[in-house]
């Protein structure tokens, strides 16, 4: 009897995860395997809620957005029995492996599970923050941006009409890459990011000037950006992040562009349409890539590990070096966007 994996997709959904559970499923089961898919996330490796996943239920997933498994942010480090459910589906199931997909939180939990609990796990690093610091590049990255990037084309046309400003809020969580790349990207006059907080003089005089020189100024700022002299209380999810959604940056900034220029001003967030939508070319090759090595890793009995992207090469990185620590966006990065906008 061939040996099953097991294939889960946990946290926040994002582009290229349908090709990543594609290049699972085919390259396992040429290697002789069968795969299960579990439903959404931990929770249902809790519940022990598994489909039986072939190349013919993927061959056609490549340019498909979301994830055909469902997910959750649902902790079973969180939940009374969580981590007994998991390994009690783990036998039910007759696994030999599980393959997680996911961002810090998801495969923090596949590394405990891993060091606690012996589990046969291989992680797949998923998110379109691109925040995971042992990897190059996240699939789910490059549409998210890519998108927000249009979006700042399309707000500077209608910015321009009306001569007005324009704030656009971008997801990212803590890390400002979403931000940083559709800046750079699409052109736009100002950025905002976590990684410091808003220098409100400096952002008015740039907002001025390029109104002043263009007609039009355009200001993309990340959902978690800090504003001095404003502080909301905040929420936290099952792994102790804050939820970003109802910050109200743009309209924060918006407020005191208007206040402090007199240039009117107007927001958008783009929020979850960053997340849906076909992957770019870049996010299927990648998750196809890191797809495929990850069931190549399962069969090397390499566990305990995530693939991760570096250069051009596709490697194993240890679980535990994979989540140590979050990519941020760093001073040499922030320099050549100073320099720039
Ligand atoms: O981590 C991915 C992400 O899209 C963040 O950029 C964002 O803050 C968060 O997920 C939103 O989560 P949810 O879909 O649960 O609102």
């Amino acid at each position: 009897m061939a040996k099953r994996i097991a294939i889960l997709t946990g946290g926040g959904d994002c582009p290229g995860l349908n090709p990543a559970i594609r290049g699972v499923v085919i390259k396992a089961h040429k290697l002789g395997y069968e795969c299960v898919g579990i439903q959404e996330g931990w929770k249902g490796m809790i519940n022990g809620t598994a489909k039986p996943i072939g190349p013919d239920d993927v061959r056609e997933m490549v340019g498909r957005g979301g994830t055909m498994l469902g997910t959750s942010r649902t902790n079973p480090y969180k939940k009374e029995g969580g981590v007994q459910g998991v390994l009690a589906s783990f036998k039910k199931l007759d696994l030999h492996a599980l393959v997680a997909l996911g961002g810090e939180d998801t495969l923090g939990v596949a590394n405990k599970l891993y060091k606690e609990h012996k589990l046969n796990v291989v992680g797949v690093p998923k998110t379109m923050d691109n925040d995971l610091d042992a990897t190059d590049y996240t699939f789910g990255f490059d549409t998210a941006a890519t998108l927000a990037m249009e979006a700042v084309e399309r707000l500077r046309d209608t910015g321009r009409s009306h001569r007005r400003a324009m704030v656009l809020e971008v997801m990212g969580r803590h890390a400002g890459w979403v931000a940083l790349y559709t800046a750079i990207g699409g052109g736009a006059d100002y950025l905002c990011v976590p990684e410091r907080p808003v220098d409100i003089k400096d952002l008015c005089a740039k907002v001025k000037a390029a109104h002043a020189a263009r007609q039009v100024a355009i200001v993309v700022a990340s959902e978690a950006v800090d504003i001095p002299g404003e502080k909301k209380e905040e929420q936290l999810d099952e792994f102790g992040h804050m939820i970003l959604k109802d910050r109200g940056v743009a309209e924060r900034l918006a407020k005191i562009i208007e206040t402090e220029t007199k240039i009117e001003t107007r927001t958008a967030v783009i929020g979850h349409m960053q997340r849906g939508g076909p992957p770019t070319m870049f996010d299927r090759i990648l998750g196809t890539r890191v797809g495929v090595k990850a069931a190549d890793l399962v069969h090397e009995g390499k566990f305990g590990n995530m693939v991760a992207l570096k250069g051009d090469a596709v490697i194993a990185v240890s679980l535990e070096a994979a989540t140590a620590k979050l990519k941020t966006v760093t001073p040499e990065w922030l320099k050549f966007s100073d320099d720039l906008l």
